[in-house]
């Protein structure tokens, strides 16, 4: 509803991302328990106990090649995470994802974290495309990611089960040539005349 939409122009401090370590998990299993995050993401049935998150960080080590997640630092504090899922080296692609604290939403730290992690999969990782699955009710996300120049790819009907009913999913893509032209850009904005 429009009296509710909050104003996201840059209202952050400093933002960094740096890889995840194991005195993050108490922070983590808060954020991935947390429970609109749990209605955004999959089915929303998940919780994660301490035992649970201990082995997601053995995974997360072990499987460093194929995703890499990172905390998203705000002036010094942790505030999120986010990652790069099935990284695909020969094909060039990978799936993104993203997390923040509650107390960290609608500030604009989304759409300028997304830009962060544009950085590690065009420039260092060299992929080519990033895709991410969005719930077709989850508003907000698909905004945002809007706002971070991907765009609708298509929709999976009925993809997902979630509090007693079906719904569609919808893939949405961005190409690194996609990133790379917003970016000259926003450089042209920026740079003064
Ligand atoms: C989805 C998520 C990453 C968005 O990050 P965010 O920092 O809150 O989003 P931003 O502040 O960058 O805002 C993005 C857009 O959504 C809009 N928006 C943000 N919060 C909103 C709210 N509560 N109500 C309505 N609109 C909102 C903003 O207006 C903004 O658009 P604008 O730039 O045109 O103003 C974050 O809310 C989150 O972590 N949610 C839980 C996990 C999740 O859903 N992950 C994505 C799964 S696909």
């Amino acid at each position: 509803m429009k009296a509710n939409r909050r104003n996201t122009k840059k209202q952050f401090k400093e933002l960094s991302l740096r890889p995840i370590e194991r005195k993050d998990l108490r922070l983590l299993r808060k954020w991935k328990n947390d429970s609109t995050a749990r209605r955004s993401v999959g089915d929303g049935t998940r919780t994660f106990s301490e035992e649970d998150m201990e082995r997601w960080f053995e995974r997360t080590e072990a499987l460093i090649d194929r995703d890499r997640r990172w905390i998203v630092v705000e002036g010094g504090r942790p505030v999120g995470f986010v990652g790069l899922y099935g990284i695909d080296l020969t094909r060039r692609h990978a799936e993104i994802g993203i997390l923040l604290d509650s107390g960290a939403r609608g500030r604009g730290i989304g759409r300028e974290a997304t830009w962060l992690v544009f950085d590690e999969a065009f420039n260092m990782l060299n992929l080519h495309r990033l895709y991410l699955h969005v719930l077709s009710d989850h508003r907000i996300a698909q905004k945002m990611y809007k706002r971070c120049g991907f765009r609708d790819e298509g929709r999976l009907r009925q993809h997902n089960f979630k509090a007693g009913r079906y719904v569609d999913v919808i893939v949405m893509g961005i190409l690194a040539s996609e990133h790379a032209a917003q970016h000259r850009e926003e450089g042209r904005k920026r740079s003064p005349r």
